[in-house]
């Protein structure tokens, strides 16, 4: 496959898991976190104008000079930005114009490729990629929130199933001794992925499976929500502040538990991995049961054992550089690096995860209080 057909494939991936979309739902932002789906549209199409036809293509002309304040997530170098809690309320411009701007810069992006592009934004390209990857996932589950704040449970897509069977459960052994983690290969990695180095992992026993909703039941009827003695202090306040007593998405309709899913409602399937919970959750839950999270080398180390992919696992790593972190020049170094404060490190992927965009190395981050992500976890003893 050629880059260009990468890129195009990339590009109408998104627009093809829009297309059930309603005018109406692109623009909802229910919660600050959530991005409308406009937004995304938006936001993926700037990447590639700003940090790739701008800087490289000659005589390119923008869009919309205004694009830049409006689609501009986080990059202070690149210029003052419309506050993330109002994206929820542009109304203008209307989805069609989004839509001609994905359109004149794929165009200008065909153009690009077919003259002889340099070695420096092909790299800027195929972050552009997973970028655009990365907003594919977020849609989702951005797109799960909006339609779980719906009284009547609307459904995605009927055929969207947010589980497999999990495996017999089985404890997987690691023996004590120096291991090296981090990316150490030509291909493309996040900086935060960077530098490859050794560590020392004691002896420790991490479980084949994933915890259920059978598991967490339990959790939840011998009182775990209630019971101060599992929590972090900070947790334990969130619990309260918000009146959490189930994972995100479960509702208790005549005393039986359901849960929303991009399918629609259900009745919750014990064997089906547990999802949408914060780290404050999983980190209480394992001390209720008596063990605890891996560590994020102690994941990427196991994990050539067993089988991952359905949720993201929530690690007991605070998100922080590797050794011989570097940002990249530019811009772009404001990508990942300057969020190394106050997140937990979560590894895998998710059902909602793009087509090849994981690997055993990949490192997601997100505040420990956050769940609307598929987020899960695994024990480690
Ligand atoms: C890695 C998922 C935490 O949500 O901000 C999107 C991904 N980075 N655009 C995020 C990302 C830049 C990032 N997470
Ligand atoms: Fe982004």
């Amino acid at each position: 496959m050629t880059l260009f057909e990468r890129f195009n494939n990339i590009r109408q991936h998104t627009e093809k898991l829009m297309s059930p979309l309603s005018v109406e739902d692109h623009l909802s932002q229910p919660i600050t976190d959530v991005s409308p789906p406009k937004w995304h549209l938006g936001h993926t199409t700037w990447f590639f104008e700003t940090f790739i036809l701008a800087k490289f293509k000659q005589n390119y002309e923008v869009f919309d000079p205004n694009f830049n304040f409006l689609f501009n997530s986080y990059y202070e170098s690149v210029g003052k930005r419309l506050l993330r809690d109002m994206r929820g309320t542009m109304t203008r411009p209307p989805l069609e114009r989004v839509y001609e701007y994905r359109k004149y810069v794929d165009v200008q992006m065909e153009q690009f490729f077919d003259e002889n592009p340099p070695a420096e934004a092909l790299k800027l390209l195929e972050l552009g990629l997973n970028h655009e990857q990365q907003h594919q996932e977020l849609f989702l589950t951005d797109f799960k929130y909006i339609l779980g704040v719906q009284p009547f449970h609307p459904v995605y897509d009927s055929h969207f199933s947010e589980s497999e069977t999990e495996p017999h459960q089985t404890w997987l052994e690691v023996e004590p001794g120096l291991y090296k983690i981090g990316h150490d290969s030509e291909h493309f990695c996040f900086d935060n992925e960077l530098n490859a180095h050794r560590v020392y992992l004691n002896h420790f026993e991490i479980s084949s499976k994933l915890v259920t909703n059978g598991d967490w039941l339990k959790f939840i009827e011998e009182g775990g929500y209630q019971n101060f003695k599992y929590w972090h202090s900070e947790g334990w306040g969130w619990v309260n502040d918000e009146h959490i007593e189930a994972p995100l998405y479960w509702e208790n309709i005549d005393g039986k538990w359901h849960r929303f899913s991009l399918a629609g409602l259900e009745e919750v399937n014990p064997d089906e991995p547990v999802a949408h919970i914060s780290y404050y959750e999983a980190y209480a839950y394992a001390e209720w049961a008596g063990m605890r999270l891996p560590t994020e080398a102690e994941w990427e180390i196991a994990s050539d054992q067993f089988d991952w992919g359905q949720r993201w696992e929530w690690t007991d790593s605070a998100y922080l550089p590797y050794p011989g972190f570097s940002k990249a020049e530019g811009a772009v170094g404001e990508y990942n690096g300057k969020f190394m404060v106050g997140q937990m490190v979560l590894r895998g992927s998710s059902v909602a995860t793009s087509p090849h965009h994981s690997r055993k190395t990949y490192r997601n981050f997100f505040h420990p209080h956050l769940r609307w992500q598929f987020t899960g976890l695994r024990l480690v003893k």
